[in-house]
């Protein structure tokens, strides 16, 4: 940055050195070192395919490999290391595991990657650490005051809540019951494809849930995420609710800049 140039960002602090992110999903893990004064990634993005079975031992193996690939790309990227888990994380255990393996239910994964790479990891949902991001650098930054719900559709139904520009973690909004479903089973991507849905089709559900999570939470904005994002043309305007509603402007780049911000200690805006 130039000298001259005032940083919006000025809580940030990488005098360890720049932190990664790595974002653990259904077919790949993904990781890229991490600028927090841009928002952005620092260089390229590296991809390894998510182990078949994948248990807590072998996703540590592919977050190793992971970083050694980083490093040599970017050897001054010695800061802290964020991991996104897409089941509710709360300090570090891994809580629940609705789309993968069984066995990372009351997994310390903290530990379990902080030993097996050296490096001090934070591990957290995978939609809180999206809707971070969002928040400090997307869809949701003029929002200052009061709740803009994250809510990212893919296999499952993901949501973060960001109040007066700050995470409250693990509000697992995919997982509310409506009319006897469990929400992401109604209304995921995922289901939309399996089913075979129009964009209609898929928008009218959709319509049903934002209205519930309008009515039980009073956000002030919702901001759509996960790779459906990218045709939001095609379906946000036929969701029917009150609330404002926009897409996400990070993208797939989302979960791996929150990791970063959460790993950093950066839960805020
Ligand atoms: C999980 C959430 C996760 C979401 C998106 C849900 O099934 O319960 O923790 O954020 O899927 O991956």
């Amino acid at each position: 940055m130039a000298a001259n140039e005032t940083s919006v960002h000025t809580d940030i602090d990488t005098s360890s050195g720049m932190p990664l992110g790595i974002d653990f999903g259904g077919s790949g893990i993904k990781g890229a070192a991490v600028d927090l004064e841009r928002g952005d990634f620092a260089g390229a993005r590296v991809k390894i395919k998510t182990p078949k079975k994948s248990t807590p031992d072998a996703v540590a193996d592919v977050v190793v490999q992971l970083i050694d690939r980083l490093m040599e790309k970017h050897p001054d990227a010695t800061g802290p290391v964020g991991v996104t888990v897409p089941g509710i994380v709360q300090h570090g255990i891994v809580r629940s595991a609705a789309n993968i393996d069984k066995s990372w239910i009351d997994v310390d994964a903290d530990e379990i990657f902080t030993k097996a790479s050296g490096r001090d990891v934070h591990v957290m949902n995978d939609a809180d650490a999206a809707g971070l991001a969002e928040a400090r650098y997307g869809a949701a930054r003029e929002q200052k005051k009061g709740l803009a719900i994250l809510t990212t559709l893919g296999t499952g139904i993901g949501s973060a809540f960001i109040h007066d520009g700050v995470l409250v973690p693990n509000s697992e909004l995919g997982h509310l019951e409506i009319d006897g479903h469990v929400a992401e089973k109604r209304a995921a991507s995922s289901v939309m494809e399996d089913e075979d849905l129009s964009w209609e089709e898929w928008a009218a559900r959709l319509t049903v849930y934002y209205t519930r999570v309008e009515r039980l939470f009073t956000p002030d904005l919702f901001v759509v995420g996960g790779g459906v994002s990218k045709d939001a043309a095609e379906f946000l305007h036929l969701i029917d609710i009150r609330t404002p509603i926009v897409a996400a402007q990070l993208q797939n780049r989302a979960g791996i800049i929150g990791a970063a911000l959460v790993a950093q200690g950066l839960l805020g805006r």
